[in-house]
């Protein structure tokens, strides 16, 4: 008779060879980062399932260096932590780091890969990200974007005016932002309260709170066809709902677009596809299908939403910490616009406003890791071979405290950006990179830097921020989830100013 157990121990015994031959000629072949040592399979559990991963990332990087290496249960991870190896990668290195990894949720939000921002280096991404960009720009011709911005934050502004105790700046703001992306998506101004808007904010917050400390599925994508976990139905539901709500919105578009009439990003979306049609392009229209544009408009709506609003609480909570930097920001608000509304010709005369803001974005790190990248081909990057195919992630939050770029790298100081005249530098710190940089920066710079800037504006000019009185700026941040940082729950007293 055949004894079984013996068989399976032989063949555990064989793959386990196997894979340690492999892992030796792997390592033989290419010169690899370093990084922590890990149990076969499981890898660096407690550094890549911690919140602070960014923070336990700084902290290896004083003793491997800026690349370091780091086993995700089967997959290795690069991350890198200076400015100098990020810059190489991303930029001098071309399209090398270009790629995305798949994973198993990234694969669900983006139906396998049609977005932008999760779908890998390829023809197709280059094209819809061209298509994505000039309907983008769209908004900054003329003054659409501020008198979107002015109408959309006067609702807000005028029931914070109303509250008469201390209340969270962040439901104002979650609200504002979403409002905002809204118009610019589906073109409609929606009322305060609306209960659509109020219903994509819910699916976010639920969304967020699902992916916050990551899915077993991602490490272990197996299990979602064998035994998927509850979080893993959950996300699937809520990202079921997600994109049925945004199909309704584009195929409502789809019905009322008017010819040489362009309402909004969606308009935009659907006017390339005409114009494709009309060239008898059939090439770009194989390309401009429902699912894509449908995914494109996810992107834009998911990546703008989070970050901008995460950025405007951080901004908020600064200005309650450092009350003689809000009065410096009124008086320049002030000086620039005086009895007028700040606008995007003032833009240029904010310089300190705009300081506060980036160093807001340098301490706000709200995109953790950032969208994680793959190499395309064999690459190098700070002396160490990258192999075809590996996840490289930028810690966004150890280039921005780099003591040897940042000066009392904790403290808010705005006076970085700033030249003598006190006025803005013309170059930025070199450390400095919370939109990335690359094939892959952030395609939503152009829009958020100056949105965010007039929104500050308006807020500022109109109210006196600050806590309650006896309480004291909490130092504490939260974890939103893997490197994600918001400040404390906080409230704050509004005035209005004269
Ligand atoms: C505070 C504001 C924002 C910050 C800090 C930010 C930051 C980032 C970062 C770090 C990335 C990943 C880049 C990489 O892969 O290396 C990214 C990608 C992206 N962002 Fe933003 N973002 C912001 C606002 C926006 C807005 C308002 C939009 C849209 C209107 C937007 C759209 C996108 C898109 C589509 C991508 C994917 C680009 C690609 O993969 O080719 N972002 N952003």
């Amino acid at each position: 008779m055949i004894d079984v157990s013996v068989n399976i121990q032989t063949v555990l015994a064989g793959v386990s060879i196997g894979l340690v031959v492999l892992y030796v000629i792997k390592r033989m072949r290419y010169r690899l980062p370093p990084g922590p040592w890990c149990l076969p399979l499981v890898g660096n559990y407690s550094v890549y399932s911690s919140f602070e991963i960014h923070r336990k990332m700084r902290e290896l990087s004083k003793k491997y260096g800026p690349v370091i290496s780091l086993s995700v249960g089967t997959q290795t991870w690069i991350i890198l932590n200076n400015i100098d190896v990020v810059l190489e990668a991303m930029v001098k290195k071309k399209a090398d780091f270009a790629g995305r990894p798949k994973f198993a949720s990234g694969d669900l939000f983006s139906e396998g890969g049609k977005d932008i921002a999760l779908s890998t280096y390829s023809p197709t991404w280059k094209f819809h990200r061209k298509i994505a960009g000039k309907a983008l720009r769209h908004y900054l011709q003329g003054d659409l974007l501020e008198h979107m911005i002015q109408d959309n934050m006067n609702k807000f502004l005028d029931k914070m005016a109303q509250e008469k105790d201390p209340f969270c700046a962040k439901d104002y703001i979650n609200l504002m932002i979403f409002h905002q992306l809204y118009t610019i998506c589906f073109g409609e101004k929606r009322a305060v309260d609306d209960p659509e808007v109020k219903a994509y904010l819910q699916l976010d917050e639920e969304l967020n709170d699902g992916l916050g400390t990551g899915v077993l599925e991602d490490v272990f994508p197996y299990f979602k066809d064998i035994y998927p976990t509850a979080k893993w139905k959950k996300l699937k539901s809520n990202v079921n709902e997600s994109l049925t709500l945004l199909r309704t919105k584009f195929k409502q578009h789809v019905d009322t677009l008017e010819p040489g009439i362009n309402r909004d990003f969606t308009d935009s979306l659907l006017i390339a596809r005409q114009e494709a049609e009309n060239e008898g392009d059939e090439a770009a229209l194989e390309k401009l299908d429902d699912a894509h544009l449908i995914q494109t408009i996810s992107d834009i709506f998911f990546a703008g939403v989070d970050t901008t609003r995460m950025t405007m609480d951080w901004f908020v909570y600064f200005m309650t910490k450092h009350p003689e930097i809000q009065s410096k920001c009124q008086e320049e608000i002030d000086r620039v616009v005086g009895s007028g509304i700040p606008s995007m010709k003032n833009r240029n005369n904010f310089d300190f406003l705009e300081a506060c803001l980036f160093e807001t974005m340098r301490l706000a790190n709200v995109t953790g890791l950032g969208v994680p990248h793959m190499t395309i081909c064999d690459s190098q990057v700070g002396g160490y071979d990258i192999p075809k195919g590996t996840t490289v992630m930028i810690n966004h939050w150890a280039l921005h405290h780099d003591p040897k770029y940042w000066k009392d790298h904790e403290s808010f100081d705005p006076n970085r950006y700033l030249d003598e005249n006190g006025k803005l530098k013309p170059a930025k710190p070199e450390s400095w990179l919370p939109f990335s940089a690359g094939r892959r920066v952030c395609l939503g710079e152009t829009v958020a830097k100056p949105e965010m800037l007039l929104m500050c504006a308006n807020l500022l000019k109109r109210f006196e921020i600050r806590l309650p009185d006896g309480i004291k700026a909490n130092p504490e941040y939260r974890m939103m989830g893997f490197g994600v940082e918001l400040p404390s729950e906080y409230k704050i007293v509004v005035t209005e100013r004269e």
